[in-house]
Formats: C-alpha cells, sequence, structure tokens
C-alpha cells in the first residue's frame, strides 16, 4: 500500500491507472478505522481495479464546541487495518493541503440536508459536501462508497454528485453492527460502559417502529412515535429525532404510508456522544409504489 499526503501525488495516481484502462474506487474516512469503514473499502477492492481510501478530519463538517479536537485519531493502526482491507492508496493531507487559504466556496445542498441531521447541526452538510466535492475533484472518475450508517449524509452526497455533474458513482453499502445490534461508528469509543450496554436500544426501537407496519400501522406518526417512546424510555439516551422518509428525497410521507420502500431513521446522544442509525422499511401492498 503506498501512503500519499499530496493531491498531486494522488491524482498522478488515480491518473495513471485510468489511462491503462483501470477503474478507481474511492473511500473517503476520518479515519479511526472499523469494520464499517473496511467493508466500504472491501467493496471498492472487489468493484474496482485501484481502490483509494482517504482519512482526513475535516474541520469544515464540525460546528464550534463539536468534538473536533477530540475526535479519535489511530494513524498507525488506520495504516494496518486500510493495508488489510486491500487498499492500494491511502492519501492522508493534512489540513493546509486541503485548505491552503481560508474557505470561500462551499458547496450547500438544499432541500435533503435540512431536516434531521441538518436541523440538528445546521452547518454540518455544507462542510461534508464541500470536503467530499473536493475529494471528487482530486480523484475524478471513480466510484465512491459511502455507508447506509449515515443515510442522510448518502443522500446528500448523491444529490451532489448528480447537480454538479461529477464523474463519479455513488455506491451505498450495507450498515455493519456489533453482534448486540449497535451500528459501528468511530464514535462509539466515547461510550462508557453502562450507555455501550443501552446503545443497542437505538436499532431496538427502529425494528419495533419496522414491525407496528408490519402488524399494520400505516400513520407514520404513530410509527415515529413508537420508536421515540422506546429511545426515551431508555434512561441513559436523549433522544434527537425520528424521521420516516422516502428513500431518495428523504420527504416525510405526505399522508399514511403507501405500499412501496421507506426509511426510518434516528438519533439520541448517550453521554458524550450522539449516535445515529436507520432502517430499510417496506410496507407491503399490492405492487410496488415506486421501484
Ligand atoms: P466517517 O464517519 O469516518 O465514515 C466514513 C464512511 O464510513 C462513511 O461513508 C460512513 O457512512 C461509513 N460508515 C461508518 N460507519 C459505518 C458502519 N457501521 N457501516 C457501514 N458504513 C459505515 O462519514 C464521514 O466519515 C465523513 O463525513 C466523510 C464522508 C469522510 C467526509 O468528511
Amino acid at each position: 500500500m503506498k501512503v500519499a499526503t499530496t493531491i498531486a501525488e494522488t491524482r498522478w495516481a488515480l491518473d495513471e491507472v485510468r489511462r491503462e484502462g483501470g477503474t478507481v474506487g474511492l473511500v473517503p474516512t476520518m479515519g479511526y478505522l472499523h469494520d464499517g469503514h473496511l467493508s466500504l473499502m472491501a467493496a471498492a477492492r472487489a468493484e474496482t481495479d485501484l481502490v483509494v481510501a482517504t482519512i482526513f478530519v475535516n474541520p469544515l463538517q464540525f460546528a464550534p464546541g463539536e468534538d473536533l479536537a477530540s475526535y479519535p485519531r489511530d494513524p498507525e493502526g488506520d495504516r494496518a487495518k486500510a493495508e488489510g482491507a486491500g487498499v492500494d492508496l491511502l492519501f492522508g493531507p493534512d489540513h493546509d493541503e486541503m485548505y491552503p487559504e481560508p474557505v470561500l466556496t462551499t458547496v450547500s445542498v438544499g432541500g435533503l440536508s435540512q431536516s434531521m441531521e441538518g436541523a440538528s447541526r445546521p452547518t454540518h452538510f455544507a462542510g461534508v459536501a464541500t470536503v467530499v466535492a473536493k475529494l471528487f475533484a482530486i480523484a475524478g472518475p471513480c466510484r465512491a462508497y459511502f455507508g447506509e450508517k449515515d443515510f442522510q449524509q448518502l443522500a446528500v452526497v448523491r444529490r451532489m454528485a448528480a447537480d454538479l455533474s461529477f464523474p463519479v458513482e455513488v455506491v451505498g453499502c450495507p450498515i455493519i453492527r456489533e453482534p448486540d445490534g449497535l451500528a459501528m461508528s468511530s464514535r462509539n469509543a466515547y461510550l462508557t460502559p453502562e450507555e455501550r450496554e443501552a446503545a443497542p436500544v437505538l436499532l431496538r426501537a427502529l425494528k419495533a417502529g419496522a414491525a407496528s407496519v408490519r402488524a399494520g400501522e400505516r400513520d407514520p406518526a404513530a410509527v415515529t412515535a413508537l420508536v421515540g417512546q422506546i429511545i426515551a424510555a431508555e434512561p441513559l439516551a436523549e433522544l434527537d429525532y425520528v424521521g420516516l422518509v422516502d428513500p431518495a428525497t428523504l420527504d416525510p410521507p405526505a399522508g399514511e404510508l403507501e405500499p412501496g420502500s421507506y426509511r426510518l431513521l434516528t438519533a439520541a446522544r448517550l453521554g458524550i456522544p450522539r449516535l445515529l442509525d436507520n432502517l430499510a422499511l417496506m410496507v407491503p401492498g399490492a405492487g410496488p409504489r415506486r421501484a
């Protein structure tokens, strides 16, 4: 595995592979790698010729008072894990390489970045979209792998790539979980043992919401209320939001749930970290509401 710290050497390596007819798989991360990140690298490894993973803790997506300074870091461990996952090139720029000047140009995606995470963290998705746009511009034509763990981020990135005509195919990958159901996340490292034990409540609540739909519930407000009640009943958890939305537009349904697919999303604070989770929801019926 090669390690690059400059944009120029990364561009050069990827251009060379494409000149020879190869394809590029891009996996953007903020490091402190776990099996969720490694699953994206494995998918890229299986589907493309050169896998480039990036590690950059992007200050633009942290608001003042958030955990930028304390975000967990493990450069040595990350290097070994990325190499083990079959990464060819690890791009780990420092702050000045990515942002040599104060940033005057930002990318903001309207609509679908304003609800849920966007409501709780109003500057977050512009920070994500800006750094991902830079990474897409650095990488050039490629397939780019993102986790459904951050489902709203995936939708925002997809829309940004389409709106700005990036030559990038955005690929969504399933959530990797701990054996007890907790979605893997670098920020799980902040949980105390008691909070860690309570953390699977998010998935349990989402599953209860999905089960109520299977049992015939068609009122989206009743489903989100049930999920919220289960999380709120956990004394260590502080519920932030529950959303039940169209998986592509992230719009809430206008009325009752109709046959088709939806996404159920939630976020809750457990001690220091806010944990996110989400689940696909299928409403059975005569035929799919949409493909
Ligand atoms: P980070 O939180 O490091 O996540 C990097 C990628 O790994 C994201 O696409 C995320 O959705 C995916 N991921 C994290 N946990 C996962 C899990 N349990 N299962 C599957 N995929 C998982 O997301 C970011 O970094 C940043 O916002 C970034 C896109 C790199 C821009 O700075």
